[in-house]
């Protein structure tokens, strides 16, 4: 008989051969900041996340920085009537992000300030890219998308996390920030980003549902395990530097295949609907909330993310540390 369990008998032992770990510098945290003064908003369908106008940023930006996580994923929110064809405000210099980069890495120069890019924020209709005809332009979509992480790496954001699924989006936007002095601005692409139901809270919480149709001519259809690697192993070729699966939970087989596949760090996004499902059953004191979060986590590394961003990640923080 093979005895498994002598390894098992006591928490020493157990730690001793533990093969996965947390650790907060794991983590990176998602911020939603929307134009206007002292606002904290909560988003309904996301339990504990909140819009926070620029003035009210150090609140939540305090509470990183005492749980030691160190980069944070910024989304921006415009006013509705600031949104138009063209996602003018998504690089602008003024925009909402730009603005809200600059007070970040004023006041809290040592958090990682990574921003989304995408136009879905930004446009009137809600898509991530131009609209014609109710076709959503790739091609079209391109020097946006690479005059919103320009203008984003000039307001002072570390790190740039296109989310658009356009065609040649990673060698558009490396080449315009190569070109504008920002050579060293690493791209984290969401490579294998998946149209998904689970994105569903999030739009409550960024204002960017489309507004007519769907998502699915640009992001993945789930059913597609072997697309993703042709999508991230495109991407690595047009220079990410980091690539991510999106969402987690029911995409794991993706990153375990992917993150065997290519020798680059993995990033996995656990997304709204994982975190809302999480926190309402955790509400209703059907789940263990900790120790269900702590397996989810577990498995995304696992899995082989190096990166996991998370609205879990300020909870985990605390966890761990106790
Ligand atoms: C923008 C974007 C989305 C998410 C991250 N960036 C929404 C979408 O594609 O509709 C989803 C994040 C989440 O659900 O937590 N394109
Ligand atoms: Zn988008």
């Amino acid at each position: 008989m093979k005895r498994f369990r002598r390894l098992r008998q006591n928490e020493i032992i157990r730690d001793l051969v533990k093969e996965t770990r947390l650790s907060v510098k794991d983590f990176i945290y998602p911020i939603f900041v929307i134009d206007g003064e002292n606002i904290k908003a909560p988003v309904k369908s996301m339990p504990n996340i909140y819009q926070y106008s620029i003035d009210k940023l150090p609140e939540i930006l305090e509470e990183v920085k005492r749980s030691k996580i160190t980069g944070i994923m910024l989304f921006g929110i415009p006013k509705i009537e600031d949104k138009d064809e063209l996602a003018t405000q998504a690089y602008s210099e003024n925009g909402i992000t730009q603005r809200a980069v600059r007070y970040i890495k004023a006041n809290y120069p040592e958090i990682l300030c990574i921003t989304d890019v995408c136009l879905c924020e930004y446009t009137s209709h809600g898509h991530c890219g131009m609209v014609k005809d109710a076709e959503i332009l790739n091609d079209e979509t391109l020097p946006l998308l690479s005059k919103m992480a320009v203008s984003l790496a000039r307001a002072g954001a570390d790190m740039v996390a296109p989310s658009d699924m356009m065609d040649g989006r990673i060698s558009a936007i490396r080449k315009a920030l190569d070109s504008e002095g920002f050579k060293n601005t690493p791209i984290m692409a969401y490579s294998a980003k998946f149209a998904s139901a689970y994105y569903g809270p999030f739009r409550d919480a960024a204002n960017s549902a489309p507004c007519f149709g769907d998502r699915r001519s640009y992001q993945m259809d789930f059913s597609n395990g072997k697309e993703a690697l042709r999508e991230i192993e495109a991407d690595i070729e047009e220079g990410a530097d980091i690539v991510m699966v999106k969402p987690a939970l029911a995409y794991l087989d993706v990153l375990k295949n992917a993150a065997a596949t290519f020798n680059i760090p993995f990033a996995v996004y656990n997304v709204s609907g994982e975190y809302s499902m999480v926190k309402a059953a955790a509400m209703q004191g059907w789940i263990d909330e900790k120790r269900i979060v702590t397996e989810n986590l577990i498995a995304m590394k696992r899995a082989g993310a190096k990166i996991i961003i998370t609205y879990h990640a300020l909870e985990m923080a605390k966890w761990l540390s106790e």
